[in-house]
């Protein structure tokens, strides 16, 4: 222990209780003393690149390249995306891959190139190895997207896992955003970038880096082409990203560069390109289509850390009630636990947990139970000796379980990497059900153990699972919450067959959208924070996982009124609309901060209620498609520079675009447009686009903008389906679809396709149906004639 981490210690110690702040040393020391015995040695390193072409091996979809040190396998695959791997890597396994690898597109084949170099010329794009090992992207029309020049690795001399590392360069007007759930993009600028799932220990705000979920997932957005890389290891890694400079000294351009350096696993990377749209629909074939919530969970969610008491819930829920205030989820945390132990109840606090749901969801609110994964080590809890009874609890390399300290004090930590562990702790939530709760908040998941000082998880030595191959924490650690996502929404499918499982979850990898979403985990008070969570939904979005929002007000402290209202109001359009907040944080309730911020919060409220039909929709679509419901706004012209630029406003599927309030004192704001004519949703100013406008932002409302043309269905006054049309303009049409949605279960509703158009002095708004277009069976409501 050096000098800083006694003081962190002794700190820890103060702080956190005396019993729980010595748990937290002892938790530190085993920490180290496990990593001290159970991991390698780091020892002399030998250096390796791949040297000199040899010879190839044509295969399905490519084939293999060897080299004098290494081998590359190259598959183009049917769906578009482009897969290579170094010294034998194949796609399998991975966490990462939803159906296994795709099939190998039979057209792309293996080829002699100039230069003694091979290529594999597809239709999407052409895939070109040089004789040294750059690996060469690029469009058909023979623009290079990405050039990956030769990897090198680092072999401990007496073996063991190499590191590696693989830089990259891209155009040099290309943009970088992605890399999972990270505070300051959505544009990553240049800087160093963990891949390494982490709990920041507080609330964090932009500059707080890495987060809860990581990935080594990046999209680059250029004039040629937009496309996504994927390095598929788990290890933990960094990248380091830098934009090019056009033009930059004598002229010439300087690319863009992205390194990426990985303790180990396989060196593999998957690589997609084309519009934004398809690249999405592409990486959602590959890792996995997007869980669809059910309806409710589109709605407004309260949450709180310490509601304390059944008599508070229900004082926050009449509160909502007697005010007019729409709410359908009230989550509770691990207060509600008996002494914060996973999947038992207070009894004392909420004696009737299941009559309490039953009210609630009567006035058509659900509960929601949070989750965490460490299990309090004690004889008679009965998940622990159920979990010791089924081996479920990750061990030390030494044998011993692997103890942490989390809430409820030392606790073990269920190896979610293994099918049996995952099937037995499924089945745990057989007793929420019974409790009354409806969906599931997963926590703490990186997994946390506190420690005081040291890295607040599991010891890298411990041991896991994973499938069968067996392993450590320096694989699993990332994947981690991804297991435990998959756990729980298997264990839900189990259990309640005909219901959509809703669940969310803070930590995850690649992938996690099949099980469900995820939220920004602590996101500080403060603007900065507001900011922040932008970035988050973002980032997360372009990375597959459409489903997330922050905590509305921030995490901790207490927002100014005005910084409440402009969070609620930016929520109000992002897929999980949450207020929570930390135990010792100020009120978040709507009511608290005075009749005006009341009555402005009510709109919002109200219309994001309006809005459900068309967040159902935009969920379906997202499942087909893998679109984001949040997307940036270049999303539909990656080639406009300034819209590339722009991280301060979104589009809401296809028909909105929303230009959050992002700091104080604001009162108008300038909005950066993509093509076509919008409107102000609320006045129904007309703006034309491209371009810069400044638009009004009272305090009432924020600016919300829908496109010329477009069809949305939203909730009519008698709460039925009511389509809303924007007058394209003249000599235009326009459209929209709907899913018309149960509201819950498996019924695949069919896309309902809308257009708009003129006819005379008329906006006509028409069911695209076969043999012709029918007139709608809902309402329709024009908007926009000025
Ligand atoms: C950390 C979570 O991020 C937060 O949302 C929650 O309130 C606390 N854990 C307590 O469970």
């Amino acid at each position: 222990m050096d000098g800083r981490d006694l003081v962190r210690s002794v700190k820890v110690v103060g702080s956190a209780g005396a019993a729980q702040g010595l748990m937290r040393v002892r938790a530190a020391w085993r920490r180290r003393r496990a990593d001290a015995a159970g991991l390698p040695a780091r020892g002399a390193e030998r250096a390796r690149v791949p040297g000199a072409v040899r010879g190839v091996e044509p295969g399905p979809g490519g084939g293999v390249v060897r080299f004098a040190r290494s081998e590359l396998r190259v598959m183009v695959a049917v769906n578009g995306a482009v897969f290579w791997g170094w010294d034998g890597a194949t796609a399998e396994p991975s966490y990462a891959l939803a159906g296994g690898c795709p099939e190998p597109d039979p057209r792309a084949v293996l080829e002699p190139d100039t230069d003694g170099g091979w290529r594999v010329v597809a239709e999407r794009v052409t895939v070109a190895v040089s004789r040294h090992g750059a690996v060469e992207v690029s469009t058909p029309g023979g623009v290079t997207l990405r050039r990956e020049l030769p990897p090198r690795w680092w072999e401990p001399v007496g073996g063991g896992a190499a590191r590696w590392m693989q830089r990259a360069e891209v155009a040099a007007d290309a943009r970088f955003f992605g890399l999972g759930g990270r505070a300051s993009g959505p544009r990553l600028r240049d800087g160093t970038y963990r891949l390494w799932n982490t709990d920041p220990g507080r609330a964090f705000a932009p500059g707080d880096d890495p987060l809860y979920i990581t990935m080594p997932v990046q999209v680059v957005v250029a004039d040629a082409a937009t496309h996504l890389a994927f390095y598929d290891t788990t290890w933990d890694g960094t990248l380091v990203l830098r934009e090019g400079e056009e033009g930059a000294g004598s002229g010439h351009d300087r690319p863009g560069t992205s390194e990426v350096r990985a303790d180990g696993g396989p060196l593999r990377c998957w690589l997609m390109a084309g519009p934004p749209a398809r690249v999405l629909h592409t990486w959602a074939s590959l890792t996995g289509a997007p869980a669809l919530p059910p309806a409710w969970a589109l709605g407004h969610h309260h949450a709180r850390w310490g509601f304390g008491d059944e008599q508070e819930v229900r004082r926050i829920v009449d509160g909502y009630r007697v005010r007019g205030l729409p709410l359908d989820a009230v989550h509770l945390d691990i207060d509600h636990y008996e002494a914060h132990q996973v999947f038992t109840v207070d009894k004392e606090r909420f004696p009737k947990l299941p009559t309490l749901a039953e009210d609630l969801r009567r006035e058509g609110i659900r509960l929601v139970s949070i989750v965490d994964p460490a299990v309090k080590a004690e004889r008679g809890n009965a998940v622990f000796d159920g979990g010791r009874a089924e081996n479920a609890f990750v061990r030390e390399a030494s044998g011993r379980l692997a103890r942490g300290v989390v809430w409820a004090g030392e606790s073990v930590y269920p190896d979610f990497t293994h099918a049996r562990v995952r099937a037995w702790w499924g089945g745990l939530y057989a007793e929420r059900l019974a409790q009354g709760f409806a969906g599931f908040w997963h926590d703490m998941n990186e997994p946390v153990s506190f420690t005081a000082f040291g890295e607040s998880t599991l010891p890298r030595s411990a041991r896991h699972d994973l499938e069968g191959r067996g392993g450590d924490h320096r694989e699993a650690h990332n994947v981690y919450g991804l297991c435990m996502a998959r756990a729980g929404y298997e264990g839900l499918r189990r259990l309640v067959p005909q219901e959509r499982p809703f669940l969310f979850s803070r930590s995850g990898w690649a992938g996690m959208q099949r099980y469900g979403g995820t939220w920004s985990g602590d996101v500080a008070t403060g603007w900065p924070g507001l900011r922040a969570s932008l970035s988050l939904v973002l980032g997360l979005g372009l990375c597959g996982v459409p489903y997330s929002g922050p905590d509305v007000g921030g995490f901790d402290g207490s927002p100014s009124p005005e910084l409440y209202l402009r969070w609620l109001q930016l929520a109000a359009y992002l897929p999980l609309f949450r207020t929570h907040a930390a135990l010792r944080a100020g009120r978040r309730e709507p009511w608290e901060f005075g009749d005006e911020v009341l009555g402005h919060a009510r709109v919002a409220l109200v219309e994001r209620r309006r809005l459900l039909p068309y967040f159902m929709t935009l969920a379906h679509l997202a499942r087909r498609t893998g679109a984001p419901y949040v997307r940036p706004v270049w999303w539909g012209a990656p080639e406009d520079r300034a819209l590339r630029d722009c991280e301060d406003a979104f589009l809401l599927g296809d028909a909105l675009l929303v230009a959050p309030v992002l700091g104080p004192g604001a009162d108008r704001r300038a909005v950066q447009l993509p093509r076509g004519r919008w409107y102000d949703t609320v006045t129904e100013q007309v703006y034309d686009g491209p371009g810069q406008v400044l638009v009004d932002a009272p305090l009432s409302r924020i600016p919300v903008l829908a496109r010329a043309g477009a069809v949305l269905p939203v909730r009519g006054a008698d709460d039925g389906l009511e389509l809303e049309a924007w007058a394209p303009r003249r000599g235009r049409s326009g459209g929209g679809l709907l899913m018309p949605d149960k509201g819950d279960g498996w019924d695949e509703p069919e896309v309902e396709r809308y257009v708009s158009r003129w006819e005379g002095r008329q906006v006509i708004v028409e069911r695209e149906a076969e043999g012709g277009a029918v007139a709608p069976s809902y309402p329709v409501r024009v908007r926009g004639l000025g």
